[in-house]
């Protein structure tokens, strides 16, 4: 059993392959978080602790023991108001004014199967839930906290569930899903921060005592920060030490956090961020959080991403499923921008035949009088300027040249210059009265209220009905301000944000189960939204609006920290790039956006013949692979952002490996060169240190464990951003 209850000690045991996560019901009937690591057997963990008695560490109520206070106990769900003076996890206001809370063990239960959260993404299946009903006495508000097992991944996933038992209002003001106090502070925080064209750089610093938090106030997951933080021992590395991580499933503001207080010890925890956010729930009424997905490794991070990105493989909405590989797509989008007709998009289409590619994808400008980004957000008709006869020749063209076609939407948005918003100005996000922000020149439209989430599944679902799409890339392109709704009542509008999100995938869960046979990427400016909430409906996102293979590297490394390269977008786009002007080869944009769902977002017609002979060679290289990259395990080798020039090393190497270690795909890229450097030897992983390897590339066999041990060479001649592949395969 994954989970397991010892009635003498009061223990709970959670097992996964690897791993247990002990917790108890201590004294007084508080939970006491006991441990999170490496596995043991069943055990009675009693004698670990020592809590040192220390003054100004309250008591708790009923009790004048020097060591009984919640200051000192390590906590499962904190509260706030009887001792513990860390952040908690929940926080709650009654209609007297208390905010007090002292939440005790009521009850549990281990259930076979998980409930889903409703109106949530979550990960489905599991092997073993266990729920815990914790109340405060002197109200009754009930707090249920639930923990699922996914063994095989090493992964637990969180969340909870606040229930108004009381008999008068209540007010939430913050609810996380997952808090772990573990026993030190001597850990390197990870985190990935970024910006629009910079998404998901790898940060790493050692925990300060305080409070480190991470955090989207954006309502967006955002460009900006991650919902992901890791606390990762200092020696640990890709391959060795211990790591714990945790994201969350949703897309929404969030916080990520580690405090380290004055006895060195580290609460971790992640959740809907609590800035700018309250919910008011009626007698009888909950409040579920987002599902919090953790994973211990003591193998260094690249574990800790295979456990992710495995369990998010396996369990997490439409990335199940990946013996499909994502189609490989040409987009239109910097190719014309917003210029372009009928015929030149026959003529675009139609320089695609031969090359190998399955789908073309119509971007932005196709709708309203859309010419530029000033207007028609909303107006989900044809711009009968630029398609006279409407979608359907261009879908014409798409079937005759052998390819599917797909469309650009934004739904959540609308411009100034709409009819939509000249019949409905109160459906966007803003305040009456009051002059607001545009963000691109448009409003976010307000997902909070139900008639805007049922005029979207309408609009859009009749899009759908009416043309052969079999592809949408789902855009947003700005990020909320004037958090006001003109739908809620005063005392609801610190829900606005929440409110969105849930009715975001009200919509999305609609549309995908009306339309299952359409593939959903999910944009934001790129990778503004790169979360396990958006990917649960969409299972590919584009990674970034940079779409330079060079930058790519860092964006796309980050990326997979927690992400399965699968579901990122990267194409393959003209030189000089449009973002950042540098010239990079076409072999080099080739394997890094083969590394991932792969497409091109370059015109044909621009290109010499050897160049559309390359492009029909790159998919069929891509397509021998792609299997790989969908669902093999990834291996990351060298890092973009440890590169040291003058050894040679300024350079990035990853790899894909099948599940039964018979094959892999190794890219290597070199940044800037050298002259003089020492030679540069990459050490492989995941291969069976047992078995020989063909290298087609190198036409020569190698042992497995040559390649792990002793590594690979590199030639000395490489020249700036020129990158290699290799493709193994087990001998015998
Ligand atoms: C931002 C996206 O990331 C781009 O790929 C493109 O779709 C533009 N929006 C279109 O406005």
């Amino acid at each position: 059993m994954p989970i397991t209850y010892q009635s003498e000690t009061r223990t709970f045991q959670l097992d996964t392959a690897h791993t247990s996560y002990i917790f108890r019901v201590y004294k007084g009937n508080y939970l006491f978080h006991e441990y999170w690591g490496r596995r043991l057997r069943p055990v009675d963990l009693t004698r670990l602790f020592r809590t040192c008695p220390t003054g100004f560490s309250p008591n708790w109520a009923g009790s004048t023991a020097p060591d009984e206070s919640l200051d000192l106990i390590p906590a499962e769900y904190p509260f706030y108001g009887t001792g513990d003076y860390r952040s908690p996890a929940v926080e709650a206001a009654f209609s007297d004014g208390s905010r007090l809370l002292d939440l005790k063990y009521v009850s549990h239960a281990i259930l076979p199967a998980k409930p889903p959260l409703p109106g949530l993404p979550s990960l489905d299946g599991g092997d073993a839930t266990l729920e815990v009903t914790l109340a405060d006495p002197t109200t009754g508000l009930t707090v249920v906290v639930s923990y699922t097992v996914y063994e095989d991944s090493d992964v637990i996933t969180r969340h909870a569930r606040v229930v108004n038992t009381t008999d008068d209002i209540v007010r939430v003001s913050r609810a996380l899903s997952a808090s772990v106090d573990l026993p030190s502070m001597d850990y390197d925080l990870i985190g990935l921060y970024g910006a629009h064209l910079r998404e998901r750089q790898v940060d790493r610093r050692p925990l300060r005592h305080g409070m480190q938090a991470l955090e989207s106030r954006r309502g967006a997951s955002s460009h900006q920060m991650n919902p992901f933080l890791a606390l990762a021992a200092p020696n640990a590395d890709e391959t060795a030490g211990e790591v714990y991580g945790a994201t969350l499933i949703y897309s929404g503001n969030f916080l990520a956090a580690a405090e380290a207080d004055g006895f060195c010890t580290t609460r971790m925890q992640i959740g809907l961020n609590p800035f700018d956010f309250s919910w008011k729930l009626e007698p009888g009424e909950s409040f579920v959080t987002p599902e919090a997905v953790l994973t211990y490794s003591a193998e260094g991070l690249g574990r800790m991403s295979r456990n992710f990105h495995r369990v998010f493989r396996e369990h997490l909405g439409r990335v199940k499923g990946t013996d499909r590989p994502n189609p490989i797509v040409i987009n239109n989008w910097e190719a014309t921008y917003f210029d372009f007709d009928e015929e030149k998009l026959k003529a675009l289409i139609q320089s695609c035949r031969g090359l190998g590619i399955d789908t073309f994808v119509l971007d932005d400008g196709w709708f309203g009088h859309r010419d530029n980004d000033t207007t028609s957000l909303g107006d989900w008709f044809v711009h009968r300027g630029k398609l006279p006869d409407g979608l359907k020749p261009v879908i014409d063209c798409c079937r005759e040249n052998g390819m599917k076609f797909g469309l650009w939407v934004e739904p959540e948005m609308v411009s100034e210059d709409s009819e939509l918003y000249r019949a409905h100005p109160d459906w966007a996000i803003r305040q009456e009265g009051r002059p607001f922000c545009l963000g691109r020149n448009q409003l976010v439209l307000d997902l909070s209220r139900p008639e805007v989430v049922a005029y979207l599944k309408e609009t859009i679902g009749r899009l759908l009905e009416e043309n052969d799409i079999s592809y949408i890339k789902w855009d947003m392109n700005r990020h909320i301000t004037d958090q006001y709704s003109a739908g809620l009542p005063a005392d609801r509008q610190p829900e606005l944000l929440h409110r969105y999100m849930l009715g975001l995938y009200d919509l999305l869960g609609d549309l995908t189960s009306r339309f299952p046979q359409v593939v959903f990427e999910g944009c934001s400016g790129g990778g503004g939204r790169f979360d396990a909430g958006m990917l649960y409906y969409m299972p590919q996102t584009w990674t970034s609006d940079n779409s330079d293979a060079i930058e790519r590297l860092k964006i796309q490394w980050g990326t997979s920290l927690v992400y399965p390269p699968r579901c990122m977008t990267a194409h393959v786009s003209a030189v000089p790039n449009h973002q950042i002007g540098r010239v990079t080869p076409f072999g080099t944009r080739g394997l890094v956006a083969m590394s991932a769902s792969f497409g091109y977002e370059l015109n044909p017609l621009s290109l010499s013949e050897e160049e559309r002979a390359a492009i029909a060679e790159q998919t069929a290289s891509y397509r021998s692979v792609s299997d790989l990259v969908a669902q093999g395990d990834f291996y990351r080798l060298a890092s973009p952002f440890e590169g040291r020039a003058e050894a040679g090393a300024d350079d990035a190497a990853w790899m894909f490996v099948s599940p039964d270690r018979g094959r892999a795909f190794m890219v290597y890229v070199l940044r800037l060169a050298t002259p003089g450097a020492p030679a540069r030897r990459i050490k492989l992983q995941g291969l069976d240190p047992q078995a020989v390897y063909h290298i087609d590339e190198l036409d020569a066999d190698f042992g497995g464990d040559e390649l792990m041990f002793a590594g690979l060479a590199t030639p000395y001649a490489m020249r700036d951003f020129e990158a290699l592949s290799f493709t193994l395969t087990r001998k015998g």
